[in-house]
C-alpha cells in the first residue's frame, strides 16, 4: 500500500468525466487500498480515482462506519435537501455551506465486480453525492453558496 499525491484546486483532472472500470484486478485492489490509505492519512471521508489522478470511476467512502468502495456507482434515486458545511481533499483548508439531497440510493460494483446497493442519509448521502461529482467532473466548490472560515 502506498500514500498517492492528492490533485488539488484547479488541477484539470478533476474537471475531466472518468471512465467506466472494466477490469476488477488486483491494479484495482492496489488503487483502491492506497486510496483509502491516502484518505485517512488526510483525514477525509471520501476519496475519488481522479483525486489521486486515475480517471476511472472508483470511490472510497469512510464516515466512521466502516470503509465502502463505488465501482462504477449510479445513483437510482434522491430525496430531500440538506444544508451543510462541506470540504474537500483537493481544496485544502477550503469549507462552504453546500446544499444537497439529504437522502441518496446508488447502486454500484465491488471490487470484484458483483452489484450491490448502499443508501445513505444526512453525511453519508452528502458523501456519496459529492463522490460521485468528482467522476463527472464536478467539484463542490461549483455548489458552494457560502464559504466558511
Ligand atoms: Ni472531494
Amino acid at each position: 500500500m502506498a500514500i498517492r499525491e492528492i490533485r488539488l484546486r484547479d488541477d484539470e483532472i478533476l474537471r475531466k468525466k472518468c471512465k467506466e472500470v472494466k477490469k476488477f484486478d488486483e491494479k484495482l485492489w492496489i488503487l483502491l487500498d492506497d486510496m483509502y490509505d491516502t484518505m485517512n492519512k488526510a483525514e477525509g471521508v471520501g476519496l475519488a480515482a481522479p483525486q489521486v489522478g486515475i480517471m476511472k470511476r472508483a470511490v472510497v467512502i469512510d464516515i466512521g462506519e466502516g470503509r465502502i468502495e463505488l465501482i462504477n456507482p449510479e445513483i437510482v434515486e434522491i430525496s430531500g435537501e440538506q444544508t451543510g458545511n462541506e470540504g474537500c481533499l483537493s481544496f485544502p483548508g477550503l469549507y462552504g455551506e453546500v446544499t444537497r439531497p439529504n437522502y441518496a440510493k446508488v447502486k454500484a460494483q465491488d471490487r470484484n465486480g458483483k452489484w450491490f446497493i448502499v443508501e445513505g442519509e444526512a453525511l453519508l448521502a452528502r458523501a456519496l453525492l459529492h463522490e460521485y461529482d468528482h467522476l463527472e467532473g464536478h467539484v463542490f466548490t461549483e455548489k458552494v453558496t457560502k464559504y466558511v472560515d
